[in-house]
């Protein structure tokens, strides 16, 4: 029997996380911790949320007060810390919240995970999830590795930087037993509509432009997000602590090749002529800052702990494509009301 809390479980990549330990793992408790932002939804969760093993907590983890009685009345055996402003477009409108729930609200759980297990740290795990973002910016070759500076140039991936510092520092200082990974983009099932792959799904199915920022030349590493779960699981339960683990596809798109094959695959399931979709292609201003190129190497996660991707490409598109058609209503819910005034702003002059 574990004692397990999963932070930001009703996100995207949070909820895939939960159900893969509700269904895995029955004999442990799984509470997810989640303040319901714009992006939580528990929509997402409908098939687990009624498991015996599986019990949901709305909190704020920038609520210090409640998180540390809440961690000091449960005895957690691990966390598994998820929540946070995730997207980079949002974090340069608004960089103050990215500082605050990445950084002061990572500090939080790290000092109640502390206080709560009060010295007792044997069989505990804190473990963090990060980004590939925060090494910066490759340039046309390259991969990052574990040892890569830390470089991160946008005000999201300083958030999560400055929360990996932290991290790190509850370890050395404390001897806070930590874990951390730095994983690439993922795609899948959940995924929020404001991030490329499932906005340009939505907009191809609404008929709307497909904004691509600048000349579409950066590049992105793509996992499916069911192969992310399985990486957490694996460092969660193998991985050793003060560890850092990189998790990545290594499958490299450039941005407009990638919006051309998503067009493809739509064309194609919407059965209407090749090229229909392309049409709505529409190059617009570059994010400011915009990261060239992010490559992830994990030879450390494959040959220490013997994790591979098991999703190719291809099949996972797919897969995702055929769950945004299957689950229309999730998408309306989503995109409507105070989410479409943001996407209103964001786009119309660009
Ligand atoms: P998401 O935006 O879909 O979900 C974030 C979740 O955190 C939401 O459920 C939200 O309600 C919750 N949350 C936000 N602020 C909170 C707060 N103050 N208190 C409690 N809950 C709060 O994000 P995601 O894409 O699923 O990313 C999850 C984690 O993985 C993040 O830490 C992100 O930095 C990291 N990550 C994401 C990717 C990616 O491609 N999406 C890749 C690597 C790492
Ligand atoms: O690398 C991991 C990171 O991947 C995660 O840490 C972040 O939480 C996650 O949001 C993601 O960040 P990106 O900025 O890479 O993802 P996004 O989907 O926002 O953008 C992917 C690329 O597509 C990027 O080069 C910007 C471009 N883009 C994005 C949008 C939303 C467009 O050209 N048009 C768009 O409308």
């Amino acid at each position: 029997m574990r004692k397990l809390l999963i932070t930001g479980g009703a996100g995207f990549i949070g909820s895939h996380v939960v159900r893969r330990f509700v269904r895995r793992y029955p004999d442990y408790q799984i509470v997810n911790l989640d303040k319901l932002t714009y992006a939580g939804n528990l929509e997402n969760l409908r098939d687990v949320e009624n498991s015996p093993n599986y019990r949901f907590v709305r909190a704020d983890i920038l609520d210090s007060a409640f998180i540390h009685s809440f961690l000091r009345d449960e005895q957690f055996d691990g966390i598994i810390h998820l929540a946070a402003e995730s997207h980079v477009d949002r974090s340069l409108e608004n960089p103050a919240d990215f500082a605050l729930t990445n950084i002061v609200g990572t500090l939080n759980l790290l000092h109640a995970a502390l206080t709560a297990w009060n010295g007792r740290m044997e069989g505990k795990r804190f473990y963090h999830i990060s980004t590939d973002e925060v090494y910066g910016s490759l340039g046309s070759t390259g991969l990052f590795t574990e040892s890569s500076l830390i470089d991160p140039r946008s005000p999201y991936s300083a958030s999560k930087a400055g929360s990996d510092h932290f991290v790190s520092a509850y370890h050395h200082s404390y001897g806070l037993p930590t874990l951390i990974s730095r994983c690439s983009n993922n795609y899948g099932p959940n995924h929020f509509p404001e991030k490329l792959i499932p906005l340009m799904i939505h907009n191809i199915l609404q008929g709307k432009p497909l904004p691509v920022y600048g000349k579409g030349e950066n590049v992105r590493d793509w996992l499916y997000v069911e192969d992310h779960a399985a990486a957490i699981d694996l460092i969660f339960h193998k991985g050793k602590t003060s560890e850092i683990y990189n998790i990545g596809g290594n499958n490299e798109w450039k941005n407009i090749d990638l919006v051309r094959l998503l067009c493809k695959i739509m064309d194609r399931k919407m059965k209407r002529p090749a090229g229909t979709s392309d049409q709505l292609i529409t190059f617009v201003k570059d994010r400011l800052g915009h990261d060239l190129r992010y490559a992830i190497d994990s030879t450390k996660l494959k040959s220490e702990l013997g994790w591979s991707p098991s999703v190719d490409f291809p099949t996972g598109l797919e897969k995702t494509v055929d769950w945004y058609f299957a689950n229309k209503e999730w998408l309306d819910h989503v995109t409507s009301g105070a989410y479409r005034a943001y996407y209103d702003r964001m786009y119309t002059n660009r």
